[in-house]
């Protein structure tokens, strides 16, 4: 009993007659040692690495929802934007992607020095696992070469860098940075120097863009709420002086600002004005007003200066000549979103950034061809197909994708009727179950998206759907405690009632199948491992009867086979997922730290070794890997990114 008393996030584990015991936020796992290893196991064994190692190939997302001014072209063909705590450089013609990975938490936010080599991105403050703060800062990187150059403002940015530019006219000399604590201090700096040169409270109202301006080098311009600020820098101060809107129209918010070729001014805003704001001074010069109905959210001088504009509300895309008229307009499909950032691409061609988190290649009169899509909403459910290069996710924004490995694009899009959670395929790859929030489940024809089946248990997360390996049952697990099992037939079309698994006390977290498909493991919310008769669900309690079984899959967290990958100090909901590689060498974990780990299986050892990688920004919900263990792929929960990682 004393066991209990001890600080409660201590792991403990101990090896007793047959059995090892772990100490979960002081309750008592017990986890059977199969009779084979029963007279050599000791929990002292040295593990090794695994041979095998991951390699980030491929990131499916954009962040589009909350940030902007993120999306580029750079001279070497790739367009450059971010997803989580990842920048992705992306060869849309090669259909390659390269990837910075210096930062450790989300990036907001993203310039390209004029040399269109040098890199500056901002990134949040964050958590790391021990607790400790990981502070806001901006990193300065070689584009071509991936090397870091600088990292400025450790300790100095306080919540997060919403904004930086590097300077033009000085030959990119300065860097300016907005963070985006109460009063949003503006700083500049000498970048190379590591230097900081000014700073100033900005506003205490959100600070959108900050810019300098192209032709002088003292001269910084800030946008948000209500305002539009000129700066001028001397020596260490900066001095404001407010945009004036005079008679015109004062809008909520200013959203967005570029530079004509002449050095004017150009802000777009909420009420879809846009206004000219003549080369040094602060007064309005020239008004294009309803230029979009509702907010302008980008606008990007293109290099034969005429000028694009994005609307928020009505999706436009809006070419203008030199002379601020209309000369073309397409609309984005309500699907993608509307506009967030604006590229220009090679010529005749644009990068659309949708705040539904795609990205488009576009042309002028209507060529709009989506490149990067995602998830809009927290991102659980995960499976990979048995046979092929394809994956299946579903996500609370309701959306299911089957994705294509290989071109990085979703085969099909549902939208389904209620959140989703989980998926399993069927063994033959014929159909795909879709778990949601709401207890109910659905079965989808894997080829043509077609519904195939709908049912309903209980009214709760269905955490796992998963088939029996041999495809003729599928458990159903839910957070009202409960298994549900059903017989499946003519290929994964019929479905009825055969079992219902009661015994949890609590939400019914992970699932496997035996190998033979006649019983199933199960884990749930208190740390409890129950063990069922999949025919009847009867629950198993001898435990002679399950203790060698091989399982199909393995990816309950707590687990003879998978406890080793418990840290010390961890409190049971750290880890959210595992899963073993079908060779049965490896063992991958999501935890809730934004990592993905690499074991070697099984993974019997307490604190067995890892590899650690480093990607996503929230917690990681789910792992699997591809059929063949050719990749890896890892969702985000909160950042819903999803990751794909070569094995090698
Ligand atoms: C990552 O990408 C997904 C899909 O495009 C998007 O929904 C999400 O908001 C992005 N998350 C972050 C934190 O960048
Ligand atoms: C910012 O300051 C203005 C005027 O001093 C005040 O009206 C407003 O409420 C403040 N806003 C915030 C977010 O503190
Ligand atoms: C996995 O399958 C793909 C295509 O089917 C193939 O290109 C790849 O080499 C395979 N990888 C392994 C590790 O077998």
């Amino acid at each position: 009993t004393e066991l209990f008393g001890l600080k409660q996030t201590k792991r403990l584990v101990f090896l007793e007659d047959g059995y090892v015991r772990m100490f979960l936020r002081g309750r008592p796992v017990t986890m059977h040692v199969p009779d084979q290893q029963r007279g050599s196991f000791s929990l002292d064994q040295k593990v090794a690495l695994p041979d095998k190692k991951l390699k980030l190939q491929w990131v499916y997302g954009y962040r589009g929802r909350d940030c902007r001014s993120n999306l580029y072209l750079l001279p070497t063909g790739e367009i450059v934007y971010f997803n989580a705590s990842v920048v992705v450089l992306y060869n849309t013609e090669e259909q390659q992607q390269r990837h910075y990975l210096g930062h450790n938490d989300d990036v907001k936010c993203l310039s390209v020095h004029p040399d269109m080599v040098t890199i500056a991105t901002g990134q949040v403050a964050g958590n790391s696992k021990d607790g400790k703060l990981l502070a806001p800062h901006v990193r300065v990187w070689d584009s071509v070469s991936l090397n870091t150059l600088h990292v400025i403002g450790m300790g100095v940015f306080d919540r997060a860098v919403t904004c930086v530019s590097f300077s033009k006219s000085n030959g990119g000399t300065f860097l300016c940075a907005v963070d985006d604590a109460n009063d949003h201090i503006l700083s500049v700096w000498n970048w190379q120097k590591e230097k900081q040169l000014a700073d100033v409270k900005c506003s205490n109202e959100s600070v959108l863009a900050a810019m300098f301006h192209p032709m002088d080098t003292n001269l910084i311009v800030t946008c948000g709420k209500s305002n539009i600020n000129f700066w001028t820098m001397d020596g260490s101060t900066l001095t404001k002086r407010q945009g004036l809107f005079e008679k015109h129209e004062k809008p909520k918010y200013v959203l967005c600002v570029a530079f004509a070729e002449n050095g004017d001014a150009i802000t777009g805003d909420s009420s879809g004005n846009i206004y000219v704001w003549a080369k040094g001074g602060n007064r309005i010069s020239q008004v294009v007003s309803g230029a979009h109905e509702g907010g302008i959210f980008s606008i990007c001088v293109l290099k034969d200066g005429t000028m694009v504009s994005g609307g928020g509300k009505d999706r436009k895309v809006v070419l203008w000549d030199h002379n601020y008229r209309k000369q073309a307009e397409m609309e984005v499909g309500e699907a993608l979103g509307p506009v967030r950032a604006l590229a220009e691409g090679k010529p005749g061609e644009l990068f659309i950034g949708t705040t539904k988190n795609a990205i488009i290649q576009a042309a002028f009169p209507d060529t709009l061809t989506p490149i990067v899509q995602g998830h809009t909403d927290e991102l659980w459910g995960l499976d990979v197909h048995p046979s092929m290069e394809q994956f299946v996710t579903c996500s609370q924004d309701k959306q299911v994708h089957l994705w294509d490995i290989d071109s990085h694009q979703p085969l099909w899009s549902k939208t389904i009727e209620d959140p989703g959670r989980s998926a399993g395929f069927h063994p033959s790859g014929a159909v795909v179950a879709v778990g949601t929030m709401t207890g109910r489940w659905l079965v989808l024809d894997t080829d043509s998206r077609d519904l195939v089946s709908v049912h309903t248990d209980g009214n709760e997360i269905i955490s796992n759907v998963k088939y029996s390996p041999d495809g003729n049952f599928l458990a159903v697990a839910s957070h009202d405690n409960f298994v549900y099992i059903y017989a499946v037939t003519e290929n994964g079309r019929k479905y009825s009632r055969v079992g219902k698994c009661v015994g949890h006390s609590s939400f019914v977290t992970h699932l496997d199948w035996s190998a033979d498909s006649q019983f199933l493991v199960t884990n749930s919310g208190d740390y409890e491992i129950l063990f069922w008769e999949a025919g009847s669900g009867k629950h198993v309690t001898n435990m002679d009867t399950v203790r060698n079984l091989e399982w199909a899959t393995y990816t309950c967290t707590l687990s003879f086979s998978t406890f080793g990958i418990w840290p010390d100090g961890a409190d049971g909901t750290d880890i959210n997922a595992v899963c073993r590689s079908h060779d049965g060498s490896l063992l991958a974990s999501a935890d809730d730290f934004g990592k993905v780990h690499l074991f070697s299986f099984p993974c019997s050892q307490p604190r067995a070794p890892s590899h650690e990688y480093g990607g996503h920004s929230s917690h990681v919900t789910n792992v699997a890997f591809l059929h063949n263990n050719s990749h890896l792929i890892s969702n985000g929960g909160k950042d819903t990114s999803i990751l794909q990682w070569v094995v090698a």
